[in-house]
């Protein structure tokens, strides 16, 4: 059991770093709300303008995971070309994988490009969920049968309007839990899948549609997969909590000298889309060997940073 690390100190020290970042959080969010109704007459401009928005709240909430409260990010893999429209796909760990992502986003010139697939029900909440709309998010319920004109929609400022973006996702729908990994391995075991090391097996058919989609769209060139692991002290894949993420200071100090002791690590791969199987088939089992490798790119990760510590 690690020491507790949270205490009244880091709770007030939270509130006063994030207060000042909700308040301009809620600015941009009744800003990008004010927008949606001229998303009809001019869609280039609002698409620009509210990425710019989200860029500035995104590099700020960023910059109090690393800067303030100083987490280090490691990073390896391939080069990602500044300012390519890409697929994105991910594990899912916690909430900080939102960091991960970002920090190679911020390098590739496009962190105000990201669109990640979110729940449908955040269109419900004032300006929060309003401004995720009017920035284009997927907002989807995972029926696909209900989704189809929401992701026409997306797919369609991509392909028609070429507008750059990431469009990011988490294969595995899902967080990763030991019991949710039980879960996996029975449901592989019973359809014959490979069930993958320290993941989910992933689920394939949005993937599918969003690469079947964006494939007409030229400026989309790659997916780029990326691989997410943490470790806090001895503890393998533990991330902290969102609030851990915006109150600890000193996330990655080591635990012999009284830190938190965190390590986050993001690796990429380069994959060019024209290089993807065509058909609906080949396409699910790319997706299920790249979990295969980043199961076992993970098991080599978890060793490496146990003789590390
Ligand atoms: C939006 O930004 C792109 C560059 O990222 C530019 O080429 C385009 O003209 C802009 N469109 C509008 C309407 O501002």
């Amino acid at each position: 059991m690690a020491k507790p690390t949270s205490s009244l100190f880091t709770h007030i020290r939270g509130l006063t770093i994030v207060t000042p970042w909700l308040l301009y959080l809620l600015l941009a969010d009744a800003l990008l709300s004010f927008l949606l109704p001229f998303k009809l007459l001019f869609p280039n401009a609002v698409y620009n303008l509210s990425s710019r928005i989200a860029s500035s709240v995104w590099r700020w909430i960023q910059h109090i995971f690393e800067s303030f409260n100083g987490a280090t990010i490691t990073t390896s893999g391939d080069p990602l070309p500044y300012g390519e429209s890409a697929v994105v796909i991910a594990n899912h760990v916690g909430w900080s994988d939102f960091y991960m992502i970002q920090a190679l986003a911020i390098r590739a010139g496009m962190l105000g490009r990201c669109r990640w697939f979110a729940k449908i029900q955040l269109r419900m909440v004032p300006f929060l969920g309003w401004g995720l709309w009017a920035m284009g998010f997927p907002l989807v319920s995972r029926n696909w049968a209900k989704d189809k004109a929401e992701l026409d929609r997306v797919f369609n400022g991509i392909t028609s309007r070429k507008w750059p973006t990431w469009l990011i996702s988490f294969s595995e729908a899902t967080r990763f839990t030991p019991k949710k990994y039980t879960e996996s391995k029975k449901w592989c075991a019973d359809n014959a899948k490979p069930q993958p090391q320290h993941l989910l097996y992933p689920r394939t058919k949005g993937f599918v549609t969003t690469v079947q989609h964006l494939r007409n769209a030229p400026h989309v060139k790659a997916v780029y997969d990326m691989t997410i692991a943490y470790q806090r002290g001895d503890q393998w894949q533990h991330a902290p909590t969102m609030w851990e993420t915006l109150s600890l200071p000193q996330l990655s100090r080591s635990q012999q000298n009284g830190g938190p002791g965190y390590k986050f690590h993001v690796h990429a791969r380069r994959f060019p889309l024209e290089e993807l199987p065509y058909d609906e088939e080949g396409l699910a089992r790319w997706l299920e060997d790249r979990w295969v490798e980043k199961g076992e790119w993970l098991e080599e990760m978890k060793a490496e940073w146990a003789d590390a510590s």
